[in-house]
């Protein structure tokens, strides 16, 4: 199996997990990227067993819509069972890295306010220790040099993402050579530098459930 087709059964096996608990008034949480876009695409086959969706983007928002399901704004929303997205890097404590498609605060949030967050990857993905994968910091654009200052005294190297500017106007810092022990902590001290929005660690609201691809079929890991 390549790497889509485990991306394809892991985002199978989420709308396998979610389907039994819909109803026709539930809403899902949607996240962004290539593994999500194939639980968007598996999930359309459902479409008249709930509501609809909370997108974590303006890419998902519309390939959602481009398949006929509704998409609401989180403020009209009172409930969110499920979040289901992809991520960068997780560890088996299900502490992710996200943000490589830039769409990072927009999936803290949705992450935030549902019950359970179901990340769905291919098992390159897993890693004893986070930081292989440079760690995406959403920044205000005129804080840009301050916050990359202030990640160099943390120990990392961070590099501007030229040319990105996030659905919400900033731009991402991405940063490299950071060995992350105690992702908690550094969740932490990267949000608490003046500029940053937030960063890609997903830690202090890890993924509860972790759907991942092998060639020996779905593993599913539980916080
Ligand atoms: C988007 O900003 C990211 O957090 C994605 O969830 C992450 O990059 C995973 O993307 P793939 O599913 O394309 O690997």
């Amino acid at each position: 199996m390549n790497q889509d087709q485990l991306k394809q059964a892991v985002a199978q096996a989420a709308v396998d997990h979610i389907l039994p608990h819909l109803d026709s008034k539930s809403v899902i949480g949607v996240g962004t990227g290539s593994t999500a876009n194939y639980f968007i695409d598996a999930l359309a086959r459902h479409k008249m067993e709930f509501d609809g969706a909370v997108a974590s983007s303006e890419a998902t928002a519309a390939r959602l819509k481009s398949h006929g399901i509704p998409v609401y704004d989180l403020n009209s929303v009172g409930e969110l069972e499920f979040y289901v997205d992809g991520a960068d890097e997780s560890d088996e404590h299900l502490h992710l890295i996200k943000g490589g498609g830039a769409a990072l605060t927009r999936e803290k949030i949705v992450a935030a306010v549902a019950k359970t967050f179901i990340c769905i990857a291919d098992q390159s993905k897993l890693v004893p220790v986070l930081g292989r994968f440079p760690l995406p910091v959403e920044v205000i654009p005129m804080a840009r040099s301050h916050v990359a200052r202030q990640l160099v005294k943390l120990g990392g190297d961070p590099v501007y993402r030229e040319g990105v500017v996030t659905d919400n106007g900033n731009v991402i810092l991405d940063v490299h050579n950071l060995q992350i022990v105690n992702p908690v902590e550094l969740e932490a001290q990267i949000n608490a530098i003046v500029g940053v929005v937030t960063n890609g660690l997903f830690a202090a609201r890890p993924a509860d459930i972790l759907l991942l691809g092998t060639p020996e079929g779905v593993r599913q890991l539980n916080r």
